[in-house]
């Protein structure tokens, strides 16, 4: 009696397995029907999932891929009121869901374009994901830290699994699964004070860079690179300190002129001015109407938080901490990450949106001396 009721048992759980995948590989059918065109694309998909192997580069996705994976970005950016005008134009008549490739020109137009990330810590891992996940098509890295467990409370690739690995080689891993197309290539080195020019020069410009996203957390090194980027005209998008803070929702984006209440940037604009000579000298804080006096737009983006720093240990002053992996000020993710998302955001709206494409405006004679002034 005991084993025909097992068998029984078998027998159902049998059926049932059967019944249930043949019902979910129906609706698998269904879904691919409904989607036409795209059935291969979703079966590539599930090749993709199968494989998991990362360090696979993997080439050759269909179009139809490329469309069903970033045409959410392509109609966000594509102004409808000219479409809807070519359509009225072309039919007579007014056709409520529009099934014309006009904002796939944005697609292309964002994978044809190259933006470098330079610092992938707290906020630039953050940026990273989001100008790929955004289509962008050439993504140059750049870092030389690994990644520390203290790493792990803000930095996308941080997790127990990565923890020693570079960081751009596990950002560009991520990047691959997110669009296998992307062409992402790694820098491994550090921005200073004696190579900005020269990486900007021979590493960003040759690669066709149409804009630098600067998220590095020291001084020195930002005032180089955005030096850098400002005498070789390279539009740049740069990041303020997060450290300290706690309300994301104080987070700005605003000419780099006008920044405040981020001591990173204060030093940053002042090394800007005085030490390459590439801004003019703000007023005097003596019998001037700060208010009243309006400076000129640097005409570079910067992402800054205007939430009050009320610890006292602010003791980050013009120092670095390129080389550490968490200052005394402590961090968190929705921060670090809201900075890097709001950064992110600005290139995109900037590379869709060609007019956009703002270049450093620098005093002409800062041209004529030398990267750094030699003592
Ligand atoms: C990939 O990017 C590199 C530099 O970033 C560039 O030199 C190269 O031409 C790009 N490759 C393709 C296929 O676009
Ligand atoms: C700031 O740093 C100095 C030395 O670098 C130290 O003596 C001082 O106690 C620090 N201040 C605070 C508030 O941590």
């Amino acid at each position: 009696m005991k084993s025909p009721a097992r068998l029984c048992i078998f027998l159902l759980t049998v059926f049932q397995l059967l019944f249930t995948s043949t019902s979910f590989s129906t609706q698998r059918i269904h879904q691919s029907r409904r989607l036409g065109k795209y059935k291969e694309v979703v079966d590539t998909w599930a090749l993709y999932e199968v494989s998991g192997d990362t360090s696979i580069e993997l080439n050759g996705v269909p179009q139809e891929d490329i469309s069903l994976r970033f045409s959410g970005v392509g109609r966000l950016y594509h102004d409808p009121s000219q479409t809807k005008k070519q359509q009225e134009e072309e039919s007579g008549d007014v056709i409520a869901c529009s099934s014309d490739d006009a904002h796939m020109e944005v697609v292309e137009k964002l994978s044809k374009s190259t933006v470098a990330i330079v610092g992938i810590g707290g906020v630039g891992s953050w940026a990273a994901e989001a100008v790929c996940r955004s289509g962008v098509g050439n993504i140059i890295l750049m870092d030389l830290d690994d990644i520390c467990t203290s790493n792990i409370n803000r930095q996308l690739h941080a997790l127990s699994s990565t923890v020693g690995q570079m960081k751009i080689d596990e950002m560009k891993k991520r990047l691959l699964l997110i669009n296998p197309n992307c062409n992402v290539t790694l820098v491994h080195d550090f921005i200073g004070v004696d190579n900005a020019e020269d990486i900007v020069q021979t590493q960003f410009i040759p690669a066709g860079v149409d804009i630098i996203l600067d998220a590095i957390d020291g001084t020195d090194e930002k005032a180089a690179l955005i030096a850098a980027a400002c005498r070789n005209q390279v539009p740049v998008v740069t990041c303020g300190g997060a450290a300290g803070r706690v309300d994301p929702t104080q987070i700005v984006c605003d000419d780099l002129s006008k920044s405040n209440q981020c001591r990173l940037l204060f030093w940053c604009k002042k090394q800007l001015r005085d030490k390459y000579k590439l801004f003019p000298k703000g007023p005097s804080t003596k019998g001037v109407n700060i208010k009243k006096h309006r400076t000129r737009k640097w005409r570079i983006w910067s992402v800054f938080s205007e939430e009050v720093i009320t610890k006292k240990n602010d003791n980050s002053s013009s120092t670095s901490s390129l080389r550490t992996c968490d200052g005394p000020l402590g961090t968190a993710c929705f921060v670090t990450g809201t900075y890097g998302f709001v950064a992110a955001s600005k290139v995109i709206s900037m590379l869709a949106n060609e007019d956009e494409l703002i270049k450093p405006k620098i005093l002409k004679s800062a041209l004529a001396l030398p990267f750094v002034e030699s003592k």
